[in-house]
């Protein structure tokens, strides 16, 4: 009530986006609502539920790796790239807020980066800003649940199949290449790295897992 108080008031001053409330966790391996629609500076109010989620930016191809900031080997800001980290909440009606500024109109993907028990992001724990007719999100989540690593930002491993068959992708464009050889290991390097090894089999457990969570 304070808040839309401070807000009335301070509205003459100067425009703010509108904020987009999104619970994370709260019924499963879920973002709820999975995609929204925003204008750059726009506020995604992210209410994080038990049990231990992120929010991760990743992107169209490779929904499950973490994205790569790409202004250059130099740059150490790395901040382009939106990261919540994890957020252990153990209580659910004190849900934990991450808030993330929208910074353009263009369609903008995130993942849960949690793969311990169980790999949210193969078992569907995607979220879309301004998914487009051509990228939608439907096929974003397919991605994902095909293992999610892509192959545009991982280096050596698994390039292969390059179509994806699965019924309901539909055309998702050349950039859709989809590592469904990866068998089910949801991790792509980065993800690999920052979750801690032993992930392999637990992802392949995910899947089904993910129901009991
Ligand atoms: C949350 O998950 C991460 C990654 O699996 C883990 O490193 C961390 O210890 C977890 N935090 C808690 C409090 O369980
Ligand atoms: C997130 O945004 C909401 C709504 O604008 C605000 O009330 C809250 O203080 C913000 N929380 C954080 C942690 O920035």
């Amino acid at each position: 009530m304070k808040f839309a108080l401070a807000l009335v008031t301070l509205l003459p001053l100067f425009v703010k986006g509108a904020d987009i409330p999104v619970a994370v966790g709260q019924t499963g391996l879920t973002f709820e609502p999975s995609s929204v629609t925003a204008a750059e500076g726009d506020v995604i109010v992210f209410s994080f539920y038990p049990k231990n989620h992120t929010v991760t930016q990743s992107s169209f191809a490779a929904p499950c790796t973490k994205l790569v900031d790409d202004d250059g080997p130099d740059d150490d800001d790395d901040d382009a790239v939106a990261d919540s980290g994890f957020v252990p909440v153990t209580d659910a009606s004190t849900p934990t807020v991450w808030n993330y500024t929208v910074t353009s109109d263009d369609p903008t993907w995130f993942y849960c980066a949690q793969a311990s028990p169980v790999n949210h992001c193969t078992g569907g724990m995607v979220f879309a800003i301004n998914p487009s007719a051509e990228r939608t999100f439907e096929a974003f989540q397919q991605n994902a649940r095909n293992g999610g690593t892509g192959s545009s930002s991982t280096t050596g491993t698994g390039t292969a199949s390059p179509t994806n068959t699965s019924p309901g992708s539909s055309t998702t464009s050349s950039q859709a290449t989809n590592t469904a050889a990866a068998g089910g290991n949801g991790n792509g390097a980065v993800s690999v790295a920052a979750s801690g090894g032993a992930a392999s089999l637990l992802a392949i457990a995910g899947a089904v897992a993910a129901f009991a969570l």
